[in-house]
């Protein structure tokens, strides 16, 4: 535990059913099941069904949970009101989201959390198209949740591959221990203010560069790599003038990050159906080898392996989604993850109010007081 840096390091805030990080093997667990089982078979409304279960009175299953979250997505659409585009276009994408999803009613049950479940999905969509000029498209409630999240942004139906990956995104960024702004979500919960709430903490928390921020800068690596054949050269030179290679090792992860190979075999898929620049997939296959041997010779006796924010960036490229909407679309899948963990904290009935040490001065005696007898 380090008790002054101000990062909690080693602290434990909460207990949970919904997620283990196992920094040491290389593994995350989800309520009971390896992401590696999970994330190439399961649809988002599934990891939805789980990690709900038990924490509202009644969760659907299968069918009907994807129907109420098709309509969630068309209950958040109708709260758009005509001078958004204007307005919210403007702001980062994170923020016009965020903006948008203020206005959902706040509460403690399973409609007010199917509607902050599905609203990212269509606030993305519709502020990514307002930035090109055009108009946002209502949600089709009877596609499953990743497909019409795909057809929303781009207008046109996703291939089956596309939209299965965009559920292997999403599922494998559903939920990660107490990251901040789950720890953000669980400490709002505790307040009793309501879901939305919570979830807006959580984007908030998210918006920052630390945290939601860092795939775009996988891509600008590889803009300026610019060749396959130069991959090498441009890193090694990078390394040597101390910089940090993005997309390349983890705080917790000391043996390798599973959310990346699930989200390379996503990508891979894709490339497999050509749905995915032959040239970038080159690109990005030299720059991975050349930086894991650079990172091997650098630091032997430290594993710094491929990390989620690498295949992140390149999947989500290849989905069509623009690097600005990057944190837009990790909240939509991590939002199932903060609804849980609010709900998980508001049954434990407790507010989090944790201590601080003064450290600052002490108060001057006054002149009336030092001189009383
Ligand atoms: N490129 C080059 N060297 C690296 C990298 C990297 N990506 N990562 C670590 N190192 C080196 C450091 O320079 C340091 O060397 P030194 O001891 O000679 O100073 C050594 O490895 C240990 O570095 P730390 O910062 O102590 O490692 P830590 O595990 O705390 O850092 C971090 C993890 C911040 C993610 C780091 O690996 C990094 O900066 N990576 C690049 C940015 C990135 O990809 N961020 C996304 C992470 S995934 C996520 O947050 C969801």
């Amino acid at each position: 535990m380090n008790d002054d840096d101000g990062s909690l390091e080693g602290v434990v805030a909460a207990h949970t059913v919904l997620s283990e990080v196992d920094g040491e093997t290389g593994r995350l667990v989800i309520r009971g099941h390896e992401l590696d089982e999970i994330a190439q078979r399961w649809r988002y409304e599934d990891v939805v069904a789980l990690l709900f279960e038990g924490f509202f009175d009644t969760v659907p299953s299968q069918e009907a949970l994807r129907a109420a979250i098709g309509r969630a997505r068309r209950e958040a659409f109708e709260q758009l009101q005509p001078n958004d585009a204007d307005v919210l276009r403007r702001m980062s994408p994170i923020e016009a989201v965020r903006a948008l999803m203020a206005r959902l009613s706040d509460g403690d049950d399973l409609p007010t959390a199917l509607r902050l479940l599905a609203a990212p999905a269509v606030y993305t969509a519709a502020v990514m198209r307002w930035r090109l000029g055009v108009q946002a498209l209502a949600p089709n409630a009877d596609l499953p949740h990743a497909a019409d999240m795909l057809r929303m942004l781009h207008g046109l139906a996703p291939t089956a591959m596309q939209t299965a990956a965009l559920d292997t995104y999403l599922v494998t960024v559903c939920d990660h221990g107490l990251n901040a702004s789950t720890f953000a979500a669980r400490v709002v919960a505790s307040t009793g203010a309501g879901l939305t709430s919570a979830v807006l903490a959580g984007i908030s928390a998210l918006k920052g560069p630390l945290h939601g921020g860092a795939p775009g800068p996988v891509l600008d690596m590889l803009d300026a790599i610019g060749t396959a054949a130069h991959a090498r050269v441009w890193l090694e030179e990078a390394v040597a003038s101390g910089q940090r290679l993005m997309g390349f090792g983890h705080r917790i992860y000391r043996v390798r990050d599973p959310r990346a190979d699930a989200l390379k075999g996503a990508l891979h898929r894709l490339g497999a159906e050509g749905s995915v620049d032959a040239a970038r997939l080159e690109l990005a296959e030299a720059a991975e080898q050349a930086a894991l041997a650079i990172l091997r010779e650098k630091k032997p006796d430290r594993a710094l392996e491929t990390n989620v924010e690498f295949y992140t960036a390149l999947l989500l490229e290849a989905l069509g989604f623009g690097r600005e909407s990057f944190t837009c679309v990790f909240a939509a899948g991590r939002v199932v993850g903060w609804l849980a963990h609010a709900r998980e904290q508001v049954a434990k009935g407790r507010l989090i109010r944790p201590q601080s040490v003064y450290v600052g001065p002490a108060p001057e005696e006054s002149s009336e007081g030092a001189g009383a007898v």
